[in-house]
């Protein structure tokens, strides 16, 4: 039997990112059991880290076994009942995503559409939600398939005004931007693991309100995904703790972890050197006379989208920056395959350095 090993990679996509090695060294300790009183501690103190960057005080917040969409999943087949109406606020491929789960679980899906990399302003959204009165919205706060920042609180607002629960899809912004989950009035979040909070893929991370907990525990039918029924996974990460499933303990060490080296950081230092090599990233491609998809104000700043210059085949740059300096990057999806690059600057490449280091190697691969 031959084994191949990975090669070393500089991971400038949109996920998985770069890992510091005390979050990989972590994965090594030894395993314990998923029902281990030193398990159940790690679990709460991930707990209460993701409470932190999330920006939430909800008691029902914890990680799911699963990647960003496990996450989506659990927000849908929990909070969307087959038969009720869900609006999903729609400029993105992940916005899709939501939309087709949605669907899946029988929902009535009212899609509000707009082009890729468009954002929805507060009244905007408020009158499509007053128009359509769904009892469940849906955001994608960072679309990684654009590199648009939707704001949203003026969504949260009016869903709320309308009786209705509204998700946020944080799964590019958790860790490297602030949240504010309680601020924005956000009912349901989710994210994952291998962006923003420079960890492995493997776990979603959720917060939910007490408000949709609330609709949860008045809902009559049992939730049609066994694996993702928020109501049995409390009862196994609440005491009594009751056997669920096998949770995978070294991705929570991995996790906590993670969690710790950002706390050690800081929140807002953190936040604050994402959006300082976010800027030196759009300086640098503007002066080698690329543009940036999205408009200023609107963008991702871990999450860069940069426009491919025409006669450019974005293929062939990719490869040769991922043959000749090892680095990872993104092309675009769906409507605009071929058209950008995306570019992730996030977790221990989010330095000076990085955004440098990063710049010398595409401006060679674009020859
Ligand atoms: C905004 C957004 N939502 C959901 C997902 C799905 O997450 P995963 O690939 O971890 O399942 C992604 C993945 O890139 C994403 O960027």
């Amino acid at each position: 039997m031959t084994v191949s090993y990975p090669p070393k990679r500089l991971l400038y996509g949109p996920g998985p990112t770069q890992v510091e090695p005390r979050v990989y060294n972590s994965m090594t300790q030894p395993l314990v059991g998923h029902l281990d009183p030193c398990f159940l501690e790690v679990v709460d103190e991930v707990r209460q880290g993701l409470r932190r960057v999330f920006g939430t005080a909800n008691e029902m917040t914890l990680a799911i076994s699963g990647t960003g969409s496990a996450g989506m999943e659990a927000a849908i087949c929990n909070f969307v009942e087959p038969g009720t109406r869900l609006g999903v606020f729609s400029a993105g491929y992940f916005a899709e995503r939501i939309a087709e789960m949605g669907r899946r679980h029988g929902a009535e899906v009212v899609q509000w559409q707009k082009p890729w990399g468009k954002v929805f302003g507060d009244d905007e959204g408020a009158e499509l939600i007053e128009r359509d009165k769904p009892g469940t919205v849906a955001f994608v706060h960072a679309e990684t398939s654009t590199g648009a920042m939707q704001p949203g609180k003026g969504i949260c607002d009016a869903a709320h005004r309308a009786g209705a629960l509204a998700i946020a899809d944080v799964v590019t912004s958790l860790g490297a931007n602030e949240i504010a989950a309680d601020a924005n009035g956000v009912d349901i979040a989710y994210s994952c693991t291998q962006k923003g909070l420079s960890c492995p893929p493997g776990l979603a991370p959720i917060t939910i309100s007490a408000r949709a907990m609330e609709r949860l525990d008045r809902r009559k039918d049992p939730v049609e995904v066994w694996y993702l029924d928020l109501k049995l996974l409390r009862e196994y990460y609440d005491a009594p703790h009751k056997y669920h499933h096998t949770a995978p303990v070294s991705m929570f060490y991995a996790l906590s972890e993670a969690l710790r080296a950002i706390e050690a950081e800081g929140l807002e230092g953190r936040w604050r050197r994402h959006l300082e090599a976010h800027e030196r990233f759009v300086a640098g491609v503007q002066a080698m006379g690329l543009q940036m998809h999205v408009a200023p104000g609107r963008r991702i700043p871990n999450l860069n989208t940069v426009r491919v210059p025409a006669g450019v085949d974005e293929r062939q740059v990719r490869s040769r920056l991922l043959e000749e300096d090892g680095i990872e990057i993104a092309g675009g999806l769906g409507p605009l395959a071929g058209q950008i690059f995306r570019i992730g600057i996030m977790g221990p490449l989010a330095t000076a350095e990085g955004v440098d280091h990063f710049l010398g190697a595409f401006g060679r691969a674009l020859g």
